[in-house]
């Protein structure tokens, strides 16, 4: 029989072999790749000293291709639970030196218990990704292992916020998960994401493409828009983390924390007066209104690099959380197309899942035109951004800047699918499209009749924009609530704001609604 201290001696020795993970030359070769491994990465992502891990001894139960004689405790995932910021927050860490970090039976089971308990107790889930996929071995049972993952990532949808970083291999199957949670961090360089590997695409398509081109980080938050945030280091990646999270409640019956700020709330900012040119037809770059307008200028933008002609991204204004969704003229116009769409709508529907106020920039001539876009089903992916606005109920308060043309007018936030308070500088023309081109439409004929056509044609554009390019037809209907000095943006939105802060809006009940995929 042992001795007590045998048996500690035993836990201890156990405990040590589990840190090790894979062993000491896997180690090695994760670090030669330019990467951490899984319990470093919880190192530089929690609160010192906060990580509580649980279910280091668990193994896997295959006996089959010689496992029964490879069992890792642990099996391949480091999951627990720790403080960012001094928040609670649950984490698995997938560690690449145990069978390539490749999801078993058992381990899917320690990152359902975590995101079980996650969803108990109302606290974010962050998924470290470094893995070769469904362990091969296991068969049916690793799918059924990430089937039961899934599910959970779509029950905890909108209840906790769900964040997850790519730091390595993230591929087949396994990426579904990923996709379904809010927010996915990739690092460049060191992370791909595909549904099939380079080989797969070769003997298919006969394209040649290599990791990189195919899924890595470039690709997905600059042309697929699977990713949101892009970073150049691991360290950097795991920021983006906290970085989000300070912008995000616990779950969704909680309130985001409000940071307080020096930036005075009620500071005017007179250059914000000329941002917008005289030329309706010359752009201006929209970060730099925003950065005049929140607090201390500090707008952490999501997804830059894709359809960057709509800005989406988190800052504060008065110490309060908003989710920022604004238009950029320097990018096609400002115009609406399928990704911009498709990308303001799910971040629309992220702040407005977990109680994130909503600050819409408009300035936007409408969407855009071309055969690609109607083949494409712009009507279906502008239908998501107007659905998503229409059904958010968290504060929302709209300032027009300059254009706001035809059907995105409504759209952006409008009063009519319950703005807040919408407010609209002396510069903005509210219409049904630019003097142009409805001085074309309604007195085409009067045009051609005229003695002097060309001056007849510039005499009606100036009448129509004296008459209908401005804010004042719209203000005289109450669509906007206030005129106001583009200097005055600022304490207004923090009064807006302010008024709103207890604000409560439902829908009708459902089971749920049908927003248009
Ligand atoms: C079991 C695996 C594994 C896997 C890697 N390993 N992937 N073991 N199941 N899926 C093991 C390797 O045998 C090796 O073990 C160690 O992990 C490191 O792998 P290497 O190949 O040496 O590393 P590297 O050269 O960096 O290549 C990494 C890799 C490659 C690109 C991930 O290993 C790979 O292609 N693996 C298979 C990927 C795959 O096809 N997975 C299934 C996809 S389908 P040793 O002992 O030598 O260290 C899928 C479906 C999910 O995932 C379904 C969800 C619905």
């Amino acid at each position: 029989m042992s001795t007590n201290a045998e048996r500690i001696e035993r836990l201890e020795r156990m405990r040590a072999e589990a840190r090790l993970g894979g062993g000491p030359a896997r180690i090695e070769r994760q670090h030669a790749w330019g990467k951490l491994t899984a319990r470093e990465r919880l190192e530089l992502l929690l609160d010192a000293g906060s990580f509580v891990e649980l279910d280091a001894f668990v193994t896997h139960r295959a006996t089959e291709f010689g496992l029964d004689r490879q069992r890792f405790l642990g099996d391949g995932v480091v999951t627990g639970h720790g403080t960012i910021d001094g928040r609670l927050v649950f984490v698995f860490s997938q560690d690449f030196t145990v069978f390539g970090g490749s999801l078993s039976e058992a381990y899917a089971e320690k990152i359902c218990k975590i995101m079980d308990l996650a969803m108990k107790v109302g606290a974010p889930v962050i998924g470290l990704n470094d893995s070769g996929g469904a362990r091969i071995q296991e068969g049916v049972a690793s799918l059924g292992g990430y089937a039961e993952i899934f599910l959970r990532n779509v029950l905890a949808s909108g209840v906790v916020p769900q964040i997850s970083v790519i730091l390595g291999p993230c591929a087949g199957g396994a990426v579904y998960s990923p996709a379904m949670t809010d927010f996915t961090v990739m690092v460049e360089g060191t992370s791909y994401m595909f549904v099939t590997g380079p080989n797969v695409v070769k003997a298919v398509t006969h394209e040649e493409v290599d990791s990189e081109a195919l899924g890595g980080a470039g690709v997905h938050t600059g042309r697929s828009g699977v990713a949101h945030l892009a970073a150049r280091d691991e360290a950097e990646a795991l920021e983006h983390v906290k970085r989000l999270l300070s912008h995000l409640p616990q779950n969704n019956l909680a309130d985001v924390p409000r940071v307080p700020t020096q930036d005075p709330p009620d500071r005017m900012d007179p250059d914000l007066d000329t941002v917008v040119p005289d030329d309706p037809q010359k752009p201006y770059d929209m970060h730099d209104v925003l950065r005049r307008v929140v607090d201390d200028g500090d707008v952490l933008e999501i997804q830059p690099a894709w359809a960057a002609n709509i800005i989406i991204g988190f800052a504060r204004i008065g110490g309060r959380a908003v989710g920022i969704v604004a238009q950029q003229p320097s990018v096609l116009a400002g115009a609406l197309d399928i990704d911009a769409s498709v990308k303001a709508a799910r971040f629309v529907r992220t702040c407005d899942a977990f109680n994130v106020p909503l600050v819409t920039f408009v300035d936007v001539p409408g969407f855009l035109p071309g055969v690609a876009q109607e083949h494409g089903g712009i009507i279906k992916h502008g239908a998501k951004l107007l659905y998503a606005y229409c059904e958010a109920t968290v504060p929302k308060v709209t300032i027009i800047t300059r254009k706001a043309y035809g059907g995105a007018y409504d759209v952006m936030s409008s009063k009519h699918i319950r703005g807040d308070m919408n407010f609209a500088w002396p510069t903005a023309e509210i219409a049904v499209m630019g003097a142009e081109g409805a001085v074309n439409i309604i007195f085409k004929d009067a045009i051609a009749g005229a003695e002097d056509p060309v001056g007849e044609r510039k005499r009606l554009v100036a009448e129509y924009e004296q008459e209908f390019s401005s804010p004042y037809v719209a203000a005289a209907r109450g669509y906007i609530d206030e005129v106001i000095l583009p200097r005055e943006t600022r304490p207004r939105l923090v009064r807006a704001l302010e008024m709103l802060s207890d604000k409560r809006d439902t829908n009708p009940r459902k089971k749920h609604g049908n927003i248009p995929l």
